[in-house]
């Protein structure tokens, strides 16, 4: 089975714009990006024009390559005291000389719709989530679209990053999984991974996950987004290989990517109605 994650995602936002066209609210998302990173920029685009399609207004804030760390901090305190403003998406990676963790923390919590904060990330952990990164709690999505059981079942997550490793095991393990996460130092990887009932790689190296590594029937999510020799987009998995002993799997493009853009509207729009309640 193939999991469309574009097919998935089309189908939330058509959903999502109609809640919020009977809310009567008019959520509004701001997004910062500082450089002329022209793969953040994409994304940065996608997100506006999912905005546009779903009914959220968005401003774009761009900052000049050189952006300080102050000048920076000094845009986000001024967006999270902008009443009109419910969610702030700071795009990353940022330039290295800005301090990202100062940045990520200057974000209001209620504003947080990216889910990056730490007191989101907490109370993710905590088992108590209001607003969880975007890429996994979109995997969480199409996970329950197809009616993939969770509960009880072995999940290994290749990956510990803080965008989608750490808050997907955590989520995992909200949802009753038995969840491991694996990571660069990790022994005897490939057989953590054969142990998988949900395998999930984040790792960002094409051909990473091959088929001697999937458990038959296992659920196989590829957060990867690489380019192949032939500068083709792909994820992690060998697809064409692993899909033969997969029972289901996500394709690269097509899966996880769009889903995380969904998400963030979905996020944007709840920021906007615990605000009105
Ligand atoms: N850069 C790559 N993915 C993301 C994301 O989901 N959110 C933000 N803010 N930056 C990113």
């Amino acid at each position: 089975m193939i999991l469309d994650g574009k097919k998935v995602s089309e189908k939330r936002l058509e959903i999502l714009k109609e809640r919020i066209e009977e809310s009567g609210l008019y959520p509004r998302l701001a997004t910062i990006i500082v450089g002329e990173d022209p793969g953040s920029q994409l994304y940065v685009r996608m997100k506006h024009r999912a905005c546009e399609r779903v009914g959220i207004g968005s401003i774009g804030i761009e900052l000049p390559e050189d952006t300080t760390t102050e000048r920076l901090l000094e845009t986000v305190a001024r967006l999270n005291n902008d009443p009109d403003i419910n969610g702030i998406l700071v795009q990353l990676p940022l330039p290295k000389q800005i301090d990202t963790t100062r940045v990520i923390e200057a974000v209001s919590p209620e504003k947080d719709v990216d889910g990056f904060h730490p007191y989101n990330l907490g109370r993710l952990l905590a088992g108590t989530p209001v607003y969880a990164p975007c890429t996994p709690k979109g995997i969480m999505t199409i996970l329950a679209e197809y009616g993939i059981e969770i509960a009880g079942k072995r999940a290994v997550v290749v990956g510990r990053s803080i965008d989608v490793g750490r808050p997907m095991a955590a989520l995992l393990l909200n949802a009753d999984a038995t969840v491991t996460i694996c990571h660069s130092k990790t022994q005897n990887l490939a057989d953590e991974m054969r142990s998988a009932d949900i395998l999930v790689s984040a790792v960002g190296k094409a051909g990473f996950v091959r088929a001697d590594m999937v458990k038959e029937g296992a659920t196989v999510i590829d957060v990867g987004i690489n380019y192949n020799e032939n500068g083709k987009l792909c994820g992690d998995v060998d697809f064409e290989a692993v899909r033969e002993r997969a029972g289901a799997i996500t394709p690269v493009p097509g899966g996880v990517g769009p889903m995380t853009i969904a998400t963030l509207m979905e996020q944007t729009f709840k920021a906007a109605e615990r605000k009105a309640c």
